[in-house]
């Protein structure tokens, strides 16, 4: 690839940023563009370079590690959700997820909920249905989200931070009751 001749040290400096800027811009993006595509503000290249540091390491091991690597960190983040799921001090109730989605399917219940008695729904195939508007958010909301309308609503609980490690453990393993469902975002739910 020929870079114009001002960003061959940016080209150096930061190879990768550098390449992606290049890439993204094709040969004809301006020296200019490309300079201040190379470099990002301090918090961001902090961050460019933790994610770098994670990617170079995992090259670096051999395929059936690396394959060992990913399941085990699956495995894991799976286990802890279904922790999270079963706990009934997420909120401040007696309750927890399981509560009333017993292993991700439905108690048969139902719970009052604006003067009418909202039926327990089973998760299965439900995380294939998000992003989708959900009227008591007014937005179109994540899988998170609505996990957190749960601690929030049922639990009494305060939500989790939606990138918190806790909310996508929790998140990976509602999502797990979708397996092999047809991934169907904004599926008709309010
Ligand atoms: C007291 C019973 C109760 C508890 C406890 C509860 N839920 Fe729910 N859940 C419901 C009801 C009722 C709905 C339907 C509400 C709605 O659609 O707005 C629902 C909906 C959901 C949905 C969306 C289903 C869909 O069709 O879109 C998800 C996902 C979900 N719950 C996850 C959880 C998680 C995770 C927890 C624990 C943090 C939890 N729920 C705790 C009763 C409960």
């Amino acid at each position: 690839m020929r870079y114009p001749r001002k960003t061959r040290s940016v080209q150096l400096l930061f190879p990768v940023v550098a390449t992606l800027a290049a890439t993204l811009l094709g040969q004809s993006g301006s020296a200019a563009a490309q300079e201040r595509a190379g470099k990002p503000p301090a918090a961001v290249k902090k961050m460019q370079d933790s994610a770098m540091k994670a990617m170079e390491t995992f090259m670096a091991m051999p395929a059936d590690k690396q394959n060992a690597y990913v399941k085990q960190k699956q495995k894991t983040s799976m286990e802890r959700g279904e922790a999270v799921f079963n706990d009934s001090k997420l909120g401040t109730n007696v309750f927890s997820c399981a509560t009333c989605h017993p292993g991700g399917k439905t108690t048969g219940g139902s719970v009052p909920m604006s003067k009418k008695q909202i039926p327990i729904p089973s998760l299965q195939g439900v995380a294939a249905t998000f992003p989708k508007f959900k009227i008591g958010n007014d937005a179109v909301i994540t899988l998170a989200d609505m996990n957190n309308n749960c601690i929030v609503m049922f639990l009494n609980g305060e939500p989790l931070k939606t990138d918190s490690q806790k909310a996508r453990d929790l998140a990976y393993y509602v999502a797990s009751f979708s397996q092999g469902v047809l991934y169907s975002p904004g599926k008709q739910g309010n």
